[in-house]
């Protein structure tokens, strides 16, 4: 039935552990992907427990060299993980003791596992937000960037509804995506502030009695400043459900360009080429050329929104401080870091190495009336009142479009028979290229103010542009 292990607490128990309760409870399997956080702080916490004088230089020294060992063995791959140790800090401390012996057993004085796992937690999160997002957004940006300068004067059309809008330069609707990301290297920021706080030193949930010393460990460890109240310490996960959070819209983003992409790069629109080595073919059709990277990256957001939608019910209804289900948050950290991290990487080679076809964009900017709000305030500029002019151009575009012609193909009889306010200079307001030559607008989609904001993001991104 029970096969025997001893367990760090196993004193107070009459009987071992059944064998399903110890693979259902173990979490070493993906845990121990924290080990380097785990050492560190027992490191961290080692070297305090001397100053304070809760144990003695020596043990520290023999604690630290253990560390080192344990460290060395698991980067060349030769540490013996042992599955009956629970999680990766019973696997670590357990691998001390053998190592060094009592002082390993000094270790966990003032410790519990509890503030342990947030700890690690916390110094994971952090670095995957200072090693990986943020780098990672910032790589992002600087090549959306880069192609943005590429193409200024690329006219393009605009959709809303999916319907042709108005006329765009390309850099324009690239540097749309710099700011999505943008605000997602802001939410990673901001939720840094909130990551960066020690909780070790709050114990089981209580703290404890010994004079520890929690702002020395907080120093080691590089964090800003120690969390306040032990309780909220040892049960709260805000921090990961916030890093879920930043991290499901960042893929969100990303959705939205592959969508883009996937169906610029369709024979239909043949408006960008996704380079070959971002596509695969197909099995059967051996004219196929899909972009199975960019329908990925929108398929794979799905494991994003399920790690904040799994964090966000595992935390709720939970008693207050520690819980095991808690055990379960790092399969939603994982997995969303893990796959964000892959869809940013490949995104930013997607578009270093994509490139937009001139010839199509142009031809695509001479249908679908992209220059008829041009013309409707044109009119606006001729006096005319807005809802009028609205009117006027409708009944243009209707005209037009009974002759399939574009609006400037119309005769200046054509215009005048329904607005006599139309002059000969009209021809200067109609087309793509005209339209965006003539936006004023802060912030507008032509080549001035794409110009401006490329600069703009150089400066910002310095290095990384
Ligand atoms: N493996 C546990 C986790 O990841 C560590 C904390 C366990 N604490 C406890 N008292 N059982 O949450």
């Amino acid at each position: 039935m029970s096969k025997p292990s001893q367990k760090s607490w196993q004193a107070r128990f009459s009987e071992s552990a059944h064998c399903l309760t110890e693979s259902y409870v173990e979490s070493l399997s993906f845990d121990r992907r924290l080990w380097q956080y785990d050492i560190a702080g027992s490191v961290a916490h080692a070297e305090m427990l001397a100053e304070v004088g809760l144990i003695t230089k020596a043990d520290c020294q023999a604690i630290v060299r253990g560390m080192k060992e344990i460290e060395a063995e698991i980067r060349a791959d030769r540490f013996k993980w042992d599955p009956a140790c629970e999680d990766i800090h019973m696997a670590v401390e357990g691998a001390l003791i053998t190592r060094v012996g009592e002082p390993g057993k000094r270790l966990h004085t003032a410790r519990s596992r509890n503030d342990q796992v947030a700890l690690d937690l916390r110094l994971y999160t952090r670095d995957a937000i200072d090693l990986d997002m943020l780098p990672l957004l910032r790589s992002a940006q600087a090549a959306l960037v880069e192609m943005a300068s590429g193409c200024v004067h690329a006219v393009m059309p605009s959709y809303t509804h999916l319907q042709r809008a108005q006329p765009v330069t390309a850099a324009a609707y690239l540097l749309a995506y710099v700011e999505q990301l943008d605000r997602d290297f802001d939410r990673f920021t901001d939720a840094r502030k909130r990551v960066n706080l020690c909780p070790l030193g709050s114990g089981a949930l209580a703290g404890s009695t010994l004079p520890i010393d929690r702002q020395a460990v907080a120093r080691r460890l590089g964090f800003a400043a120690i969390t306040r109240n032990s309780i909220d310490a040892t049960g709260d996960r805000d921090f990961i459900t916030e890093f879920l959070a930043a991290a499901a819209m960042c893929a969100g983003h990303l959705s939205r360009l592959a969508e883009d992409w996937v169906l610029y790069s369709s024979q239909e629109f043949q408006f960008i080429r996704i380079a070959d080595a971002f596509c695969t073919g197909s099995s059967m059709m051996p004219q196929k050329r899909n972009p199975d990277v960019m329908e990925l990256v929108r398929g794979k957001v799905g494991r994003v929104y399920a790690a904040l939608l799994g964090m966000l019910t595992l935390t709720k209804g939970l008693p207050q401080a520690y819980n095991r289900d808690l055990q379960e948050d790092k399969i939603y950290l994982f997995s969303a870091h893990d796959t964000l991290k892959a869809s940013l990487e490949i995104v930013a080679e997607v578009v270093r190495h994509a490139r937009f076809n001139l010839d199509r964009l142009a031809q695509a900017t001479q249908r679908g009336f992209l220059d008829a709000t041009n013309l409707a305030e044109y009119l606006v500029a001729k006096g005319v009142p807005f809802r009028q002019a609205h009117q006027h151009v409708g009944r243009l575009v209707a005209e037009a479009e009974r002759h399939n012609r574009e609006l400037a193909e119309l005769s200046l009889d054509d215009f005048k028979t329904i607005c006599d306010r139309i002059g000969r200079d009209v021809y200067d307001y109609l087309g793509a290229a005209n339209v965006v030559n003539r936006y004023r607008s802060e912030g507008n989609a032509g080549p001035a103010s794409a110009a401006e904001q490329i600069r703009y993001w150089q400066q910002r991104l310095g290095g990384n542009a």
